[in-house]
């Protein structure tokens, strides 16, 4: 694996009783980048991305990060290396401010093996650091406001803090744009960008728009296996992956 390439799949398959829902996939994801993986309902997207994160084990095939083998890892496990899911892992909790929510994902981050809380000052050093943060996805007007309170789209800057509190080298995210108002799609859109400057995003969108407006990269997935792959153009062009979409409601 080149050192250009942060996460790869090799073969990556899944059965389900026998049914192949992602056959034979081969992913290079490079570093730096916006990849998107698109495809018709029941292309395998989820499947595929639910192996990467470690919620399903492949039937065959491996995936390596950073040049070490995480087929057989645990989600915690490669959480740790800097490999992050997004919104799963990060749920926002409603009754507790921006400041706090982010504060818990430092706290989990930092771990309790040093007694860090003990001093006032560490419990500063985290408010800031959570605030940092809170700015950096446009939330600088809502540090104190109750998580369960903030705008759709602003929660989702939020669980966006949360990721970004675990530190992660590579994020994965699972319909960002997924639920939220037409007016906040540029804005997150937007922050996955900037979020993408230093950092690796890997990301199943339903949105054209947005998959065309911010990608490097789209891998099409039909039927499990991988259709095409390329930059939007290339692949906005190519015959079979309108054919792909024909009739089911997408694109
Ligand atoms: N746990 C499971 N058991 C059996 N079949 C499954 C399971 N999970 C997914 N499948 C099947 O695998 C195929 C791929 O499903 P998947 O959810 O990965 O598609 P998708 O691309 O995410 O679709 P969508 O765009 O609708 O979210 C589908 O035919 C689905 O019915
Ligand atoms: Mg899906």
């Amino acid at each position: 694996m080149s050192d250009d390439v942060i996460l790869a799949t090799e073969g990556l398959t899944k059965e389900f009783r026998g049914f192949v829902a992602v056959r034979d996939v081969s992913l290079r994801v490079r570093r730096h980048t916006i990849h998107a993986l698109i495809g018709p309902n029941g292309a395998g997207k989820t499947t595929c991305f639910n192996l990467l994160t470690k919620f399903l084990v492949p039937t065959r095939g491996s995936i390596h990060y950073n040049g070490r083998d995480i087929t057989r890892a645990a989600p915690a496990q490669i959480a740790r290396m800097g490999l992050v899911r997004s919104f799963q892992i990060s749920a926002v909790f409603p009754h507790l401010s921006v400041r706090e929510n982010i504060r818990v994902a430092l706290q989990r981050k930092l771990g309790t093996a040093f007694h860090f809380w003990r001093s006032e000052s560490s419990l500063d050093q985290l408010n800031d650091r959570a605030d940092q943060l809170a700015d950096e996805v446009g939330l600088s007007e809502y540090h104190g406001a109750t998580a369960g309170e903030l705008p759709y789209g602003r929660k989702r800057a939020l669980e966006i803090a949360t990721t970004l509190a675990l530190e992660p080298e590579m994020l994965l995210l699972d319909e960002p744009m997924a639920g939220l108002a037409h007016g906040d799609i540029p804005r997150i859109a937007e922050l996955i960008k900037r979020v993408a400057t230093n950092r690796t995003v890997l990301m199943v969108e339903h949105n054209m728009k947005v998959v065309a407006d911010i990608s490097d990269t789209i891998t099409v997935l039909q039927r499990g296996e991988v259709l095409t792959e390329g930059p939007y153009a290339s692949v906005a062009e190519d015959p079979r992956v309108k054919e792909a979409y024909m009739g089911t409601g997408h694109g």
